[in-house]
């Protein structure tokens, strides 16, 4: 802390176009509600920050997808969201969302003053636009085959199947996926933040003046660096978003990712008269807490942004994490490889700070880790219940049983007893410098070390066999495993917020500082203690494998659904769909078409006439095998000549997953020519 007087620490504001789950938990709440939890108790002065991303195309491509408004779908997930960081007791001073009125005002006006400023460069290019729905595409909104690997379905982005990052011009036959249509290419004009001119600055701001930023994020950005910055266009051709607040811009809005970070001050806007403090005094430490796909945006675009603007401080430290997969596979909220949080709060209610501790515990910190329920089962009984839990039960239900509750006088220490109490002042400072440095699961396994010193400890001492002897010795060792219970109340607080309101309350003790850890008079003699419940249940192997199973149920559509769908296809009037005349008929007779695999001649009975249709099926059945066959025929398909014969009409044939034809035909006997409508 030295040279700042106070701490802003803001989480990544998650898109409000779903539900939050194990991973948005892992990479940056967590670890954010720790740090803000642990500077509270140190005294210091401490903002924590969060809100809902409520603008770009991840909302707009949500609302297509479940047939209603953007606005519609971030009301429905900011309140989910919100919901579930409650819960989870994730203790923001704020939680605020980029719809509010404050946010669409400050990033207004901090595109404003870069505006005027001369900030930006304007550019016009050329960009896919649809015609019929009269709209610039976004890149997620065209689909097209992938250029590496022929997948037929891969964004203008990226390409879900081989995972390479795209342009949407490297597209071969884009298409808009607002009506399926060829998009053409149309001229647009945007603003670019000039990245290319802070080019020298960043060096020296990022790469020589904060080598001590975590090596996946100072690596990070030095590759950004080094590889060449470009221009990037901070304004975008979209419907939903802020308007960009200059003239000759209409229809177009600020980019989400200029002004979602912005949402940071809006919120502190919304928080405190006095958000200037926090965002222009360079004694404020500034710390985003973020997931590894959002280091650049923070380490290089928001802070040219700032920097551009001019009167803001800039970011101390970007404590960014890695990802958290899940039972060995990517969480993906498309394919629902998820733990979502809300469903979890419902399956294991009261257990928010198991799952915390797990996530913790197994934290993404330095490389990608994985979540798996046996080791969340683990966690849960071979640490929580039998470490912690076991611990504070017995020395409460000792205290109770020998001194009806009274915190018993301690006599002459012994050396074993010294130690113990030695130990828990080096684990303090030992867990500060984890802490510090945002190395959480580190400090959590040292806060983890003070009760498995205090379950030792007990062990060792065995009150229970020497009661019978030596009372008056029974009274030290209690007296001293009460002070370590006292001491948990602090260490763990950071990371087991309700457990330790359980627990201060069977010891009959206010909330301590940080300052107290490591204290041997946190409890005095002739205290009361009361009687405890146990801190942690133990969690069957049923529960845990009703998760893996639900996982498996998953899996299991996710593959099914990949193996046989196609996407359905874009919306057409019904006036198209009556222009098709669709008859039953009966096909007569049938020969294959010399010198072709594929083609069989069909005579068919269609009620009407009689007609010629030549059909493609030929690999799949032999003319005797169809002669007799009810089939669908569309009899108003202009005439077309196949091997030259005049084909009259197409035969409806449903395809197999694995590509067998099958006839496509009405449930019951019904006569030739009947309509199909
Ligand atoms: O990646 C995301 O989920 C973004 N919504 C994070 C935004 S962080 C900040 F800039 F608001
Ligand atoms: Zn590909």
């Amino acid at each position: 802390m030295s040279d700042f007087k106070r701490t802003l620490i803001t989480s990544a504001l998650p898109y409000a176009n779903g539900p939050v789950h194990i991973g948005h938990l892992a990479g940056v709440y967590v670890p954010a509600d720790i740090y803000a939890r642990y500077l509270r108790l140190k005294g210091e002065e401490v903002l924590f920050i969060g809100g809902s991303d409520e603008h770009g195309v991840p909302i707009t491509l949500k609302a297509k997808k479940e047939g209603t408004t953007p606005q519609a779908i971030v009301d429905k997930y900011h309140g989910m969201i919100k919901d579930s960081f409650e819960k989870f007791g994730i203790s923001f001073d704020v939680y605020s969302r980029t719809s509010a009125k404050v946010h669409h005002e400050t990033a207004s006006e901090i595109f404003k003053t870069i505006y005027d400023k001369g900030g930006f460069t304007e550019q016009t290019t050329e960009q896919f636009f649809d015609e019929e729905a009269n709209q610039f595409l976004a890149d997620r909104y065209i689909t097209g085959t992938c250029p590496k690997c022929g997948f037929e379905k891969a964004y203008g982005d990226q390409c879900e199947s081989c995972g390479t990052s795209l342009n949407a011009t490297d597209l071969i036959n884009p298409k808009s996926m607002l009506s399926g249509n060829v998009p053409v290419m149309k001229e647009t004009k945007h603003w670019y933040l000039p990245l290319d001119q802070y080019e020298p600055w960043l060096k020296e701001w990022i790469l020589e003046g904060h080598r001590e930023w975590k090596p996946n994020v100072y690596g990070q950005c030095k590759s950004w660096i080094d590889g060449g910055l470009n221009p990037r266009a901070v304004t975008r051709d979209l419907d939903w978003g802020i308007p960009v607040p200059v003239a000759g811009a209409d229809g177009k809005v600020l980019y989400v990712w200029f002004d979602a970070p912005i949402g940071y001050i809006s919120a502190t806007k919304e928080l405190t008269p006095e958000w200037e403090k926090y965002w222009k005094d360079p004694e404020t430490r500034l710390l985003h807490f973020i997931g590894k796909d959002n280091i650049v945006f923070h380490c290089i675009i928001f802070p040219v942004i700032l920097k551009a603007e001019g009167s803001y401080i800039l970011p101390d430290n970007v404590p960014a994490n890695e990802f958290l997969n899940l039972e060995g596979d990517k969480i993906s909220t498309s394919r629902n490889w998820a733990v979502w949080l809300h469903e979890y709060l419902e399956e294991f209610p009261g257990k928010e700070d198991v799952l915390k501790y797990t996530l913790t515990a197994n934290a993404p910190e330095t490389k990608d880790n994985d979540f798996t329920w046996k080791d969340f089962q683990s966690r849960n009984n071979s640490e929580l219940v039998a470490i912690l839990g076991n611990f504070v039960n017995r020395v409460l239900v000792l205290t109770n049983k020998y001194y009806g509750g009274v915190v018993p006088v301690a006599g002459k220490l012994e050396l074993r007893d010294e130690e113990a109490l030695a130990t828990l002042v080096q684990l303090k400072s030992d867990i500060e410098k984890a802490l510090d440095t945002f190395h959480f699961r580190e400090a959590l396994r040292l806060t983890m070390e003070m009760a498995r010193l205090g379950n030792k400890y007990l062990a060792d001492m065995e009150p229970w066999i020497l009661v019978k002897t030596d009372p008056e010795r029974v009274k030290t060792i209690l007296h001293i495993c009460l002070q370590i219970t006292a001491n948990l109340t602090i260490a763990f607080e950071p990371f087991l917020p309700y457990t330790m309101n359980k627990l201060r309350f069977f010891l009959n003790l206010e909330k301590l500082q940080w300052s107290e850890l490591g204290r041997r008079d946190l409890l005095v003699a002739g205290d009361t203690v009361n009687t405890p419940e146990l801190l942690f249940e133990k969690i069957e192997d049923d529960a845990i494998q009703r998760q893996v199973d639900k996982l498996l149920a998953t899996k299991k559509s996710n593959e099914l659904e990949q193996a046989t769908l196609a996407p359905a296809k874009s919306h057409i009037e019904y006036d198209d769909f009556a222009k098709m005349d669709i008859r039953t008929g009966t096909i007569v007779a049938a020969e294959k078409v010399a010198k072709t695999k594929k083609l069989m001649k069909l005579t068919i009975n269609t009620g009407i006439d009689q007609r010629t249709v030549v059909s493609g099926i030929a690999e799949h059945y032999e003319p005797e095998q169809v002669i007799g066959q009810r089939v669908s025929i569309l009899v108003n398909l202009a005439p077309k000549n196949l091997k030259g014969i005049e084909s009259q009409g197409m035969i409806l044939m449903a395809e197999s997953k694995e590509g067998r034809l099958v006839f496509v035909v009405p449930g019951e006997e019904i006569n030739d020519g009947a309509e199909i409508k």
